[in-house]
């Protein structure tokens, strides 16, 4: 008898697993929505606590919601001491996605709610969750430097406290801007391999905080999150603009995967990049500092030549890991901020997955050895 050989989707490719109201891209027209609204729409004249609340609730908050809403998220924002604390013990060359990861399983334990799945519960969760993240990247970006932490200020909004709590103060209106763009553009993106993750744990009726730690993880990787680090690691390794073709040659000719190029779902142009790359630009022409237009040169060059050769277009991940290094940020630190944004989409993907559950348990094609007898066992 033979056995039909059954389609194989390597990476789940192309396969619909369910559906979702949260976000949608569009391949054919590289275009992104969240809720129906156009991502460009939103980066460009919205703040990210409003672009969290759309995400959560299916809508933007009027102004009366947009207050309580910040409210909340800004009083919630500073650790107890036991949390920083055990924060402060991880080795200092812990990656701080690690301790991200770590902090996110530690408020599961010291929750008494942990595994109250209900959907009040799960926002109060999520709002914390928002709330504290900024303030464990910031404090660990810190303890890098070998300096104290400086606590959350309730007064400032959720992207100015996030660099008062790096850098002790608040940058010019339009660098904040340029961040809160960047923290838009990486709220949420359906289906991705870090909030599948999320709703992969979900689905075996898991708590919220098991589902985000796996998220980290999942988003840790350079062919994921990770690949914005990965970026200024290859600038920094590339050096030279004029050293970008020549560069790119070898390493294509060696198969390396050239980090911020490519995507799954789009084939003609991650459509996040036209607005950060404008952010960017602005970043870049604030300064006459020469490091500065080297690095922006050198970025130039390597998109452009990429686009030669390849046909591969730059995505998120390329013009943000920039960005962040132009704003000041350690480069360790950029997975991490995509982790403050993300932690909106992953959580309204976690409350979305409850609310119409189904255990996802996909099958394999085996192709191991055939049934054989253990040795000494049987005649
Ligand atoms: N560098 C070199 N070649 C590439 C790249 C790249 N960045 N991206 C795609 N390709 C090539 C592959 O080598 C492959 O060529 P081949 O068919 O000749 O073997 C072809 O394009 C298809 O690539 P796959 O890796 O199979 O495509 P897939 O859809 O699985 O990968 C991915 C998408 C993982 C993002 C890939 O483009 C990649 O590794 N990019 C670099 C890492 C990166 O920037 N990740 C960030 C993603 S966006 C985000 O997380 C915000």
């Amino acid at each position: 008898m033979t056995t039909a050989t059954p389609d194989i989707h390597r990476g789940l490719a192309g396969v619909v697993v369910d559906t979702t109201a949260i976000s949608t891209v569009i391949p054919e027209t590289n275009s992104l929505t969240y809720r129906g609204y156009p991502v460009q729409d939103l980066a460009a004249h919205r703040s990210f606590e409003e672009v969290a609340h759309l995400l959560w609730y299916g809508e933007l908050p009027d102004a009366a919601q947009l207050r309580d809403f910040r409210a909340r998220e800004s009083a919630l924002r500073p650790l107890d001491r036991t949390t920083s604390e055990l924060l402060a013990r991880l080795p200092e060359t812990c990656h701080p996605m690690d301790v991200l990861r770590t902090a996110v399983s530690f408020f599961g334990a010291e929750d008494p709610t942990e595994d109250d799945g209900s959907l009040a519960a799960h926002r109060a969760k999520s709002l914390t969750l928002l709330a504290k993240l900024p303030t464990v990247v910031a404090a660990d970006q810190r303890r890098r430097r070998g300096l104290d932490p400086i606590p959350p200020d309730p007064g400032l909004g959720y992207a100015q406290n996030f660099f008062r709590m790096c850098f002790g103060s608040v940058p010019a209106p339009e660098v904040v801007r340029c961040f809160e763009i960047s923290l838009i553009l990486y709220a949420e993106h359906s289906f991705n391999a870090s909030t599948f993750t999320a709703r992969v744990v979900t689905s075996t009726l898991s708590d919220l905080y098991s589902a985000v730690t796996a998220a980290i993880g999942a988003l840790k990787g350079p062919l994921h999150g990770g690949a914005n680090e990965a970026v200024m690691h290859m600038l920094e390794e590339i050096d030279d603009p004029q050293r970008a073709a020549e560069w790119l040659d070898e390493a294509l000719a060696a198969k390396r995967k050239i980090m911020g190029f490519g995507h799954r779902v789009y084939q003609h142009g991650d459509s996040r990049v036209p607005l950060m790359q404008t952010a960017l630009d602005r970043l870049a022409a604030r300064t006459a500092d020469p490091g500065t237009t080297r690095l922006a040169a050198l970025h130039t060059a390597l998109r452009d030549a990429m686009l030669t050769r390849k046909d591969i277009h730059p995505n998120l991940d390329y013009p943000a890991g920039l960005a962040y290094h132009l704003m000041g940020f350690d480069t360790p630190t950029f997975t991490p901020i995509f982790v403050m944004s993300r932690i909106t989409g992953w959580t309204a993907h976690i409350t979305e997955q409850l609310a119409h559950n189904a255990l996802i348990r996909p099958l394999a094609s085996y192709e191991g050895p055939g049934e054989r007898a253990v040795p000494g066992v049987g005649g």
